[in-house]
């Protein structure tokens, strides 16, 4: 491959000289050349991370104590999963989180975000708690204090404890809402003399909509509108309540917020009227859980649309739903909805997607880079917000070994670098991005593609168990140490 490379690269430089024709310009001297400029900054002290799950990395799913989980259910149910795996194993982080840290430590960052299986705290979703239950976190925390990085942990990263599903049929029941917040509670009170920030729940757009109406996430539930509906404001209702009780059980200063996968909504062409448009979609299309929690209301729009229905719920709820959070976690993937403005109601119309856009090895991962620009500075405009942290961003990858053992993951860098730079253009302008976690430290267990895709810093072999760095650690770990993107 090389010497093919070498030999073409050479004839089309003695072309150039057979035609008599000077060779390629050569760069000019630098003296000549305008002073180079430092490349673009982040803010200072802005919190560089990365993020895991937990029943994407632990394994150890029968040890001291876990309850059963939706997720061990369904992955263990034939046909579920795409390469027909579980996470039993997964990166065994349960026993080998000590080797984890120092991969995050390896890469400089500052923060690691990383969530708390409820079925190990409380394996039957209430009740006593399992005494073992918190001890890994424990154990976690500290390790990675003793490291220099600062935890952010998750308390709902869809791993439900079995017996809610079993007895109560999940998030399709307020009760569940109300075990959640005693979970949170009990968390908080244990963790947050050394963990400062909680997510509450992450994705609900995508758990609630995958889960419960599409079937094809855990609990694997295929509800109609309505009771879908109902979901979501359950889980929503749980938030609330969760956040109540963070503050009420946390020590005083504990910080707390969702993580959610806005609908990412951006103008087309990036007039004023088209991005009057995507601050209206922003809106609606985030109604069912960012917009409630942040404004304490459904939208009008949300309420007619949805009409016969639309979720029940009371005045009281409505309150607890928009209990003050300290940040807005957003997870920022792919673009979504490229809108123009329209005379009429709604006030935007979305653009179909040409079959030909770009995007990375899963379909749904379409690029679009302004995506990390737009969809922070559209949502801290819409609801007000002044902490705003990227919870998660990054894409899967091909990630072969090369012949001479390394990965050279070029594409990720790719994705990774443009959307950085859209990152960085929207802090530049004052827009309230405080942090970003990196999705993710390391190749794990990727819900219903199994292993097959790979969004890892770090490769995993999972026969083996080892870790090895890929390109893009060094990328990110420059970026890290510069704060800004490099050349
Ligand atoms: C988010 C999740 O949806 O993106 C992560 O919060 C997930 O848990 C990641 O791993 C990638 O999604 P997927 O569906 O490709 O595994």
């Amino acid at each position: 491959m090389f010497g093919k490379f070498s030999r073409r690269h050479f004839a089309k430089l003695a072309g150039f000289s057979a035609l008599g024709m000077a060779s390629p310009a050569k760069p000019a001297d630098d003296a000549a050349r305008p002073a180079r400029q430092a490349p673009a900054s982040f803010p200072d002290g802005f919190i560089w991370g990365t993020a895991t799950s937990a029943y994407q990395i632990e394994g150890a799913v029968n040890e001291d104590g876990r309850g059963r989980s939706i997720w061990d259910t369904f992955a263990h149910t034939p046909g579920k999963i795409g390469d027909r795996s579980t996470a039993d194993r997964a990166n065994d982080h349960y026993h080998r989180y000590k080797e984890d840290v120092g991969l995050i430590k390896e890469l400089g960052a500052k923060a690691y975000r990383f969530s708390i299986a409820w079925p190990r705290v409380f394996p039957q979703g209430t009740g006593a708690p399992n005494p073992k239950g918190l001890d890994f976190y424990d154990r976690l925390v500290d390790e990675l204090l003793k490291n220099g990085i600062e935890p952010f942990a998750t308390l709902y990263h869809w791993d439900l404890p079995q017996a809610l599903q079993d007895r109560l049929g999940g998030w399709r029941s307020s009760e569940t809402s109300r075990a959640f917040a005693d979970y949170a509670g009990h968390v908080a009170e244990r963790l947050s003399d050394r963990v400062k920030s909680f997510f509450t729940v992450n994705e609900v757009g995508r758990f609630v909509n995958f889960g419960y109406g599409w079937g094809i996430d855990a609990p694997g539930l295929k509800l109609p509108q309505g009771k879908l509906n109902q979901v979501h404001h359950n889980v929503a209702l749980g938030h609330g309540l969760a956040v109540q009780a963070i503050r009420a059980k946390g020590r005083a200063g504990t910080k707390v917020g969702p993580a959610e996968n806005i609908a990412a909504c951006l103008p087309a062409i990036a007039t004023p009227e088209n991005i009057r448009a995507a601050e209206i979609a922003t809106r609606e299309l985030n109604a069912s859980f960012l917009g409630v929690v942040l404004t304490g209301k459904y939208t009008d729009g949300f309420l007619s649309y949805t009409g016969k229905n639309a979720p029940k719920f009371t005045d009281d709820e409505l309150k607890i739903i928009a209990s003050p959070n300290d940040f807005v976690g957003l997870n920022i993937y792919a673009p979504q909805y490229y809108v123009v403005a329209i005379d009429k109601a709604p006030g935007f119309k979305v653009l179909p997607f040409p079959t030909s856009f770009p995007h990375m090895n899963v379909d749904w991962l379409r690029i679009g880079p302004e995506t990390a620009y737009w969809v922070p500075r559209l949502a801290a405009k819409v609801w007000n917000i002044d902490t705003i942290y990227i919870s998660e961003n990054g894409t899967s990858a091909d990630d072969k070994i090369a012949a001479d053992g390394n990965v050279y993951d070029l594409d990720r860098i790719m994705y990774l670098r443009n959307y950085l730079a859209q990152l960085q253009r929207a802090t530049s302008e004052g827009v309230p991005v405080r942090g970003y976690f990196l999705w993710s430290l390391m190749d794990n267990f990727e819900w219903i593609y199994g292993f097959e895709k790979r969004f890892g810093l770090y490769r995993v072999d999972f026969d083996t168990q080892r870790r090895i760095p890929k390109l893009s650690v060094s990328f990110y770990r420059d970026v890290i140490a510069r704060n800004a993107i490099g050349a």
